[in-house]
């Protein structure tokens, strides 16, 4: 199967993209985006085609994405309005604060990964080295000297992925009491060196 990678996603695989995200992340985001439905909506709606990289193989068939986060925006994105429009206002008070404490303070040299997830039939084949690489180029390309990312405790096979790619352990979050809210009690943050 020929694996080819590009930057953004096709408009049609928009609902795609976003049900592989919810898939991948919903364990740490349900608590704030709620229901699948809604979960989706927001998200299909906020994923932004110009922080993204989509793969697919010959046929078209969409087999994963990955995004990034740098100064200039992230993969998703959604203001206080956008939460309101699906959660209602008071909710999204909350949820927009919840959302805001995943946010990491980047520098102009520091490319963050915000999401990397391959279609469960497409898994083991590369396709996720071959966004990861599609990252660190992009990184190389704007001049930052690291690419960072944060990974769940208990992803081991993401954690396998990004230790064989080179990236090392840099520190670790602990959740603490907001565990409920946050969806992980503890991340490893991670980086590689790119310069
Ligand atoms: C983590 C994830 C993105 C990895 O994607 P992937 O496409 O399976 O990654 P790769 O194929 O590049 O590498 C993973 C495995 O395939 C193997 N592999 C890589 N290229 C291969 C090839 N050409 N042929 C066969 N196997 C290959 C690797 O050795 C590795 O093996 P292992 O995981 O069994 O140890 C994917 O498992 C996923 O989407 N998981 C759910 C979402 C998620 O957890 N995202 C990360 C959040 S931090």
């Amino acid at each position: 199967m020929k694996i080819t990678v590009t930057p953004g996603f096709k408009e049609a695989h928009r609902d795609d993209v976003a049900y592989l995200f919810w898939e991948a992340f919903q364990g740490k985001l349900a608590p704030s985006l709620g229901t699948s439905e809604k979960a989706l909506r927001f998200i299909a709606q906020g994923l932004r085609q110009d922080f993204a990289f989509s793969a697919q193989d010959d046929h078209g068939t969409l087999l994963g994405a990955a995004g990034i986060k740098t100064q200039k925006g992230g993969f998703l994105t959604g203001s206080y309005s956008d939460i309101a429009a699906i959660y209602g206002p008071i909710s999204a008070v909350w949820r927009s604060a919840v959302l805001e404490m995943f946010e990491r303070k980047l520098t102009p040299t520091v490319l963050q990964m915000d999401g990397i997830f391959v279609a469960e039939g497409a898994r083991g084949l590369g396709v996720g080295t071959k966004l990861l690489d599609a990252v660190v180029w992009t990184a190389r390309m704007n001049r930052c000297t690291q690419v960072t990312l944060d990974v769940v405790e208990e992803n081991t096979r993401a954690r396998a992925l990004y230790e064989r790619y080179g990236f090392r352990e840099t520190g670790r979050v602990k959740a603490g009491l907001m565990a409920p809210l946050m969806g992980f009690k503890e991340a490893t943050t991670m980086a590689l060196d790119v310069s």
